[in-house]
């Protein structure tokens, strides 16, 4: 099975953003990676629900939003109107998250789960059913260009073994220090979508990395 490529606008250069997509697109990306952070759930503000509608008129291909917000169930209906497909949340950004979880289902959107590296995936055993995506954060949310937690490949494999054994239709991404090194044993863990930022819009040549991700 190929792993699909998620690059992370949030080392594009959000001056030419249509471009950038365009780039992507050609060099094969299947889903556009949108990282939406809010200045409290993360120190850094990036972008909303405004600019994911107009990236919307622009591509075809299927948008993740990566919610790193601390009140997501305002943001939903939002992103859902923007035309974002799926819609991840921070496990610890809501005390209510199968709530959110069916909230994100109820205006049409599929619903993810992110779970930073402290947050044990035992936090899903009551909401697997409702999971389109489970989202391994392999570095602390925030920031791109920072390395891979290898400490995150049994919680990979955790949820990975879950989603065959619950024999659910879920994606398992992994976002963070993801790049030609470390994806090889991410892929071995089980993980079937892979984010990259800095790995893909900075380091030269990182176009060429989405089919290189895609051939292992
Ligand atoms: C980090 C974001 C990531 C980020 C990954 O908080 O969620 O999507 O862009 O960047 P790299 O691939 O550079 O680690
Ligand atoms: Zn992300």
């Amino acid at each position: 099975m190929t792993v699909k490529v998620a690059p992370s606008l949030l080392s594009a250069d959000f001056g030419i953003l249509r471009e950038e997509i365009k780039k992507i697109e050609k060099h094969g990306a299947d889903w556009i990676h949108f990282d939406v952070m809010d200045g409290i759930f993360v120190p850094a503000i990036t972008v909303g629900p405004i600019v994911a509608g107009w990236l919307r008129s622009h591509t075809k291909l299927f948008m993740d939003a990566h919610l790193m917000v601390s009140d997501p169930e305002s943001q939903v209906e939002p992103f859902a109107g923007a035309g974002i497909d799926l819609i991840t949340v921070q496990a610890e950004a809501t005390a209510h998250l199968d709530r959110l979880l069916r909230k994100i289902k109820a205006v049409g959107a599929k619903a993810g789960v992110a779970l930073n590296p402290a947050t044990p995936a035992t936090v899903l055993e009551y909401v697997w059913p409702l999971l389109d995506l489970v989202l391994v954060m392999s570095v602390n949310p925030g920031a791109g260009g920072q390395l891979f937690i290898p400490e995150m490949l049994p919680k990979i494999a955790y949820c990975a073994e879950q989603i065959k054994l619950r024999k659910l239709n879920a994606e398992l991404q992994v976002d963070g220090g993801v790049n030609l090194g470390t994806a090889p044993a991410i892929i071995k863990a089980g993980a079937t979508v892979l984010v990259a930022g800095s790995a893909i819009f900075k380091a030269p040549d990182g176009m060429t990395l989405i089919k290189k991700l895609k051939l292992l």
